[in-house]
């Protein structure tokens, strides 16, 4: 594979920088009365306003240049077509598979998955049925008031943040919690609220060996066991989801209770699989079908448009021109929405876990940049912690404001404001105000001129940040679920764009390993050869844990 950037594009971008990077927004934005409907498109439920970012018709023609040299449009039909895009793991990646509603075969080693797919969404449907009808029971008969979602990373993050999200469609009567730390108090500050009569586990770990998982899975079986003292009660509060079958039958899961997932569904991609147990439980198995219809929309907008109108081919490359040209190496996700809370750190796994690499495809190092910083919290209450390093920080901050047009409670004169408070940020972190704008402003105030030539430099914006907004009617399933395609497809065409496997996370592997040596060593109170950093911490937790 040729480095990315020796590629003609990529030099002509370099050349184009060089020469644009004196643009401010503003100038932008004053010669061209048309750039607002120019840079913005409209696609599954979603309005995407790309245009308050440094680029022009010729920075989207060279991105563009890009994409076709490093084959994108081949490498987007191989990804839907199942090809081993996880080349470390030599598996296909399609959890557009589990959203697809074609009724068209999709292969995976010359077999039809869709079948599979189907016969397990029956299942989890009869399931979840049996739940809020009353008709499945906990042990000693009662029916179940709580879901406890046992799992980490992709098994917890992208569940817990729709579960969240889709609040207002929730099933009354039954509460769905998250446990994912091995931190004890998690799982204890959560078990000491819950009855064992009334609560059902449902353990996600498409390995079911990691050990964050595990841990609170025996912890949980404890619990439910001391107080029920026959192990048969396990079947009526603890169910799977894996696709380590054996290993969840050793853990004493019946199949029965136990869905599948498939290795061609990657951990952070896999909400839209039985890993949304919990999502279906929470909200119901049409509301699930509904955000996975939202998804379909979104793939097929992404598979048929053309790149010029296709909304995660533009994200992605105004995020590569944002990382790789004008060298900004953070992005922030800015929700105006609640309900999205833990949307950002859903999007922190699904892009840093996808894109943190260093290597390219065929493991040689890289001589471009990947992966940004992704982090960011829900807008307004951001405005009151970090905004001001983005408005006058030293580094430039890009940043995703995302914000439902209608809100879902009954507080409209509120979402009135929050809609203003959005719309506002990205204004004046695209516009800023000048020196002559901020002393023309004291003056007005009746500000003397020896306070004025004080304080001005402080009162100076440097505006010309690069914002993106997307918005939609209402946070509902359909637009939650093109909301997630969305950045999944960003992410997948700015990792092909690099040239690297964003399906892997072998960088997670190092500190497991570890952390599983340490604990043995801790168990035998023997310690190997470490660092003396590694070894005056372990010495310390010696003297100091009773
Ligand atoms: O963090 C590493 C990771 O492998 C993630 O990719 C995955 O989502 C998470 O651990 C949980 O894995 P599992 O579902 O196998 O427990």
């Amino acid at each position: 594979m040729k480095n990315r950037s020796d590629l003609p594009s990529w030099k002509a971008l370099e050349q184009h920088y060089t020469a644009s990077k004196d643009n401010h927004l503003r100038k932008l934005f004053e010669n061209d009365s048309e750039r607002f409907s120019k840079f913005s498109v409209e696609a599954a439920g979603l309005f995407l306003d790309y245009s308050k970012n440094n680029i022009t018709e010729e920075t989207l023609g060279l991105l563009e240049n890009l994409a076709d040299e490093c084959n994108l449009k081949a490498q987007i039909n191989g990804m839907f077509g199942g090809e081993e895009l996880n080349n470390t793991e030599h598996r296909a990646v399609l959890h557009t598979a589990l959203r697809q509603f074609t009724g068209k075969p999709v292969l995976v080693d010359g077999e039809d998955v869709v079948p599979v797919i189907k016969a397990e969404q029956q299942r989890m449907r009869k399931f979840v049925e049996s739940i809020h009808t009353g008709s499945w029971r906990g042990f000693s008969g009662k029916p179940i008031t709580d879901i406890v979602n046992i799992g980490i990373g992709g098994s917890d993050l992208g569940p817990k943040m729709v579960v969240t999200a889709l609040s207002k469609q929730s099933t009354k009567g039954l509460d769905v919690h998250f446990v994912s730390n091995i931190d004890g108090e998690e799982l204890s500050q959560q078990l000491s609220k819950l009855s064992p009569e009334t609560t059902l586990f449902v353990v996600v770990s498409k390995t079911f060996t990691t050990l964050e998982t595990m841990t609170n899975a025996r912890s949980a079986k404890r619990w439910l066991l001391n107080y029920f003292t026959d192990k048969a009660a396990v079947s009526n509060h603890f169910v799977a989801v894996s696709s380590n079958l054996a290993a969840v039958e050793a853990f004493g899961i019946d199949a029965g209770n136990s869905f599948e997932i498939w290795d061609w569904v990657g951990g952070r991609f896999s909400l839209w699989s039985s890993v949304g147990l919990s999502i279906a439980l929470s909200v119901g198995m049409d509301s699930f079908e509904a955000l996975l219809k939202g998804a379909f929309g979104m793939d097929r907008h992404f598979r048929e448009a053309p790149f010029r109108e296709n909304m995660p081919v533009l994200l992605a490359l105004v995020g590569i021109w944002n990382r790789n040209f004008q060298k900004l190496s953070s992005c922030a996700v800015l929700p105006y929405d609640k309900r999205l809370t833990h949307f950002p750190s859903y999007l922190q796994q699904t892009d840093m876990e996808s894109n943190g690499k260093s290597v390219g495809k065929n493991g040689d190092p890289l001589a471009i940049d990947t992966a940004p910083v992704v982090w960011g919290e829900v807008g307004v209450n951001g405005q009151h912690a970090f905004y001001q390093a983005i408005h006058q920080g030293t580094q430039r901050i890009p940043a995703d404001f995302i914000a439902a047009l209608n809100p879902d409670n009954e507080l409209k004169e509120h979402h009135k404001l929050l809609v203003a408070n959005c719309f506002a940020q990205t204004e004046a972190l695209m516009w800023g105000k000048t020196e002559e704008e901020a002393r023309e402003e004291l003056k007005a105030e009746g500000v003397s001129q020896k306070e004025i030539s004080r304080l001005i430099g402080h009162k100076t914006f440097r505006g010309n940040n690069p914002t993106n907004t997307i918005l939609m009617g209402r946070l509902v399933p359909e637009t939650l679920g093109s909301l997630i395609a969305l950045y999944e497809h960003k992410i997948a065409v700015q990792g092909m764009i690099w040239g690297i496997n964003s399906f892997d996370q072998w960088g997670v592997e190092l500190g497991k390993q570890l952390a599983t040596k340490i604990a043995k060593e801790i168990d035998k109170g023997v310690y190997d050869q470490h660092d003396s950093s590694t070894a005056g911490l372990l010495s310390r937790y010696q003297e100091v844990a009773e």
